[in-house]
């Protein structure tokens, strides 16, 4: 039964905030957000970030954005260090060092003790001098090799107490892998946070230069890890994989162009989805509104809005902090 006009007005329900509030079928809240943090080394100050908006911060910068971050509500920070070169190698040796620069960061974040959740993601790129996610044997990125090291990195992260590891590297196997290696030595309740459908993209862009990664050496592009953007059914048969193998979220990466996926997994699947709105996307919101050509606070909402509306569970976001302050100011 539905109704028609003139007895039935749509625009009854829009008159008022308080009407469209108590009607609206979707809520982003602070909660939602979870914020990606790019760690430099302390004397690294001099390097540029030649983007609007973003930000790399030093460790003995951690303590007053974690307390924001949590004194906000956002749920987790998910870590990513910006290793300088001459610690890179064709094999990411650094990545399993105790003392570097994502341990360091990790140990002092969770010294904290904040009611924030400290996620690191795991994959070769910031420590290879290539650029890849995984390690290069007669010119592929080798599955099974990977794999191995990403369990080292794993466990290494595990004991220094990270709440979730964030797999981004798309080998296949690697849940499974992972969950094995952490219960195997006591890490059960260490969540693992799948980057389940990661696709080839090009808005990975300016999060690979933030890192160093000048021109991908060896193969030229990710392709034959990433997923290719025409596929949907793909990212669900990854999905089933993951879930399997023990993934306690699932992550769609990019974000907006990719809210189909987001539908359809959630739709298929009870594990939460969470949306990733990468460098590429962030930049192109804060270089326009930069321009005036937008007004980030409002395209930031209503991207947030539409992540949620797609299915997802969380949304990680370069612009978490501002987002949660609007939320916030807007809601006292
Ligand atoms: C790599 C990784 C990438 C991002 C997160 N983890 C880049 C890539 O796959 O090349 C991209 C995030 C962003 O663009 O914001 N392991």
């Amino acid at each position: 039964m539905i109704g028609s006009f003139p007895t039935t007005r749509h625009r009854r329900l829009r008159q008022s905030p308080g009407v469209r509030k108590l009607v609206a079928e979707t809520a982003l809240i602070n909660s939602d957000l979870i914020l990606p943090v790019f760690i430099r080394e302390d004397d690294d100050a001099t390097q540029n970030v030649p983007y609007p908006g973003f930000y790399h911060y030093a460790i003995y910068e951690l303590k007053e954005l974690s307390e924001k971050a949590s004194a906000l509500g956002i749920s987790a920070l998910m870590l990513f260090p910006i290793i300088s070169s001459d610690k890179k190698d064709p094999f990411g040796l650094e990545s399993t060092n105790p003392n570097n620069l994502l341990i360091r960061a990790l140990n002092v974040l969770k010294s904290y003790d904040l009611p924030l959740g400290i996620w690191a993601d795991v994959a070769l790129d910031p420590y290879t001098t290539h650029g890849h996610d995984g390690i290069i044997i007669d010119n592929k990125i080798d599955n099974d090799t990977t794999i191995n090291k990403l369990i080292d990195l794993t466990l290494l992260l595990a004991k220094h107490g990270v709440d979730a590891i964030c797999p981004s590297d798309m080998m296949d196997g690697r849940v499974s892998h992972l969950r094995s290696a952490l219960d195997a030595n006591g890490f059960q309740d260490t969540l693992i946070v799948s980057y389940t459908a990661k696709y080839a993209s090009c808005f990975y862009g300016p999060f690979r230069n933030l890192l160093g990664v000048r021109a991908l050496e060896g193969p030229s592009d990710k392709k034959t890890y990433q997923m290719d953007y025409a596929n949907v059914k793909e990212a669900l048969h990854e999905a089933a994989f993951d879930v399997q193998e023990g993934a306690d979220m699932l992550i769609v990466k990019p974000g907006l162009p990719y809210l189909d996926v987001i539908t359809k997994m959630a739709n298929m699947y009870s594990t939460p989805v969470l949306g990733y709105q990468v460098s590429g996307e962030y930049v192109m919101v804060k270089s326009a509104a930069k321009e005036g050509y937008l007004d980030e606070k409002l395209a930031f909402l209503e991207m947030c809005m539409a992540f949620k509306r797609a299915g997802a569970r969380a949304i990680i976001t370069y612009a978490a902090i501002e987002i949660a302050e609007w939320l916030t100011s807007h809601n006292e």
